[in-house]
């Protein structure tokens, strides 16, 4: 029976992972590790996990210290920067010296890395479509990507062999309400913030361009299969073949900004004056502040033939339909 630590337990993935574990193996103790600050769901991990309320990321040796006592570890809690997961590596290799058995750490990254900084909001069908089961692909990821700062820290791990690693990367997940978050998670969070900054939702250019998604129950599964796999030790393959790339759909930025304009407008009249999204003819600020605008003007190519090859199937409904209920109380979210 395997112990496994969930990091960013409170969380909209975080929280959803820690019920389906409990679900499928109630045998299993699982332990969520929460900040003292954090307003959310404790309700929902309660009797499911035992609760670990220590300090926030910034504290190394306590995270390294509670990761040192599971043999599994997920961390749904940050994939942008490099902590909590150096934190998390450097417990599970200090458990396998003492236990003489490795221990496992499941990173959940995510398609920004694989954005083709398209500049003119179409889509193009010459751009690299990235293949988790393409070895070159994986050892590809660097620094420098939206995740590339904690897959690298983990690659580097699972390649030493002290450790074995799992990435699992889904694009934007979406789908709330199916599991009844309070938090509407990153990807959405992006989004709706830009949004909110501009005033308006926009798509640039023609708006062509493709967004990868994935249901948050496809991402649930396989995230329980995965750790399944993990605790059977079945997997022999490098760290580099221990990537899996999650898709549910891929969505047109038009089709997507169109769903939300309508919905923002229901949810926040006095910001989104129009339930109409708004077309941006320039790559700039006025299709989003910072990183997002390149989110929107570029295509998120992505195909995941190994996370299918170990079990992935996806059958959750479109984000176009889901939209609705995911915002439904946006302004007081
Ligand atoms: N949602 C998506 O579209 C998406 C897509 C691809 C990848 N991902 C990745 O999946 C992971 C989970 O995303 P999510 O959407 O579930 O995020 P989320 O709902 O914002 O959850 C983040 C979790 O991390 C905790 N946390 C945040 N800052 C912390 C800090 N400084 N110290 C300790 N805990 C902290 C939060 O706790 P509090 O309750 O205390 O705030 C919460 O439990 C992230 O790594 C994300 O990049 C998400
Ligand atoms: C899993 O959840 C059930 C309730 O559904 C609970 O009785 C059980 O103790 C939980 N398992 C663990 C390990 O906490
Ligand atoms: C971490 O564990 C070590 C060794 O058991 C201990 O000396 C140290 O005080 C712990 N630190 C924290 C912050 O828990």
């Amino acid at each position: 029976m395997p112990s496994i630590l969930v990091l960013g337990a409170t969380g909209f993935v975080g929280a959803a992972v820690i019920r389906a574990l409990n679900s499928t193996h109630p045998d299993w103790p699982i332990t969520a590790h929460v900040r003292p600050q954090s307003k959310h769901v404790k309700y929902l991990l309660e009797n499911v996990a035992r609760i670990a309320e220590i300090g926030d990321w910034t504290e190394f040796e306590a995270i390294k210290n509670l990761s040192s006592e599971h043999d599994i570890v997920i961390n749904a809690g940050n994939s942008f920067t490099a902590d909590p997961v150096t934190a998390a590596v450097a417990g599970l290799r200090q458990r396998g010296v003492k236990n003489g058995r490795k221990g496992a750490l499941i990173h959940i990254s995510g398609g920004g890395n694989f954005i083709d900084f398209g500049t003119t909001g179409a889509f193009n069908p010459e751009s690299k479509v990235w293949d988790d089961s393409k070895v070159d692909d994986i050892k590809a990821i660097h620094k420098d990507m939206f995740n590339g700062q904690s897959d690298t820290v983990v690659l580097e791990a699972g390649a030493t062999g002290d450790i074995d690693t799992f990435i699992v990367c889904p694009s934007v997940v979406y789908g709330r309400a199916s599991v009844e978050s309070p938090g509407i998670g990153v990807g959405w969070q992006l989004i709706t913030s830009n949004a909110k900054s501009l005033g308006y939702v926009p798509y640039l250019g023609d708006g062509s361009a493709v967004l990868s998604t994935t249901h948050i129950q496809d991402l649930v599964s396989f995230l329980v299969t995965i750790t399944g796999r993990a605790a059977s030790e079945l997997d022999t393959g490098s760290a580099y073949e221990r990537f899996y790339m999650l898709e549910t759909e891929r969505v047109s930025w038009k089709a997507l900004a169109t769903t939300v304009a309508a919905i923002l407008h229901r949810e926040d009249p006095a910001t989104f004056r129009s339930p109409e999204p708004k077309r941006v003819l320039e790559f700039g600020d006025e299709a989003g502040r910072g990183e997002v605008k390149h989110l929107v003007a570029a295509n998120m190519l992505l195909t995941g033939p190994r996370a299918k090859s170990v079990g992935f199937n996806p059958t959750g409904k479109s984000i176009l339909e889901h939209a609705s209920e995911d915002l439904k109380g946006w302004g007081q979210l």
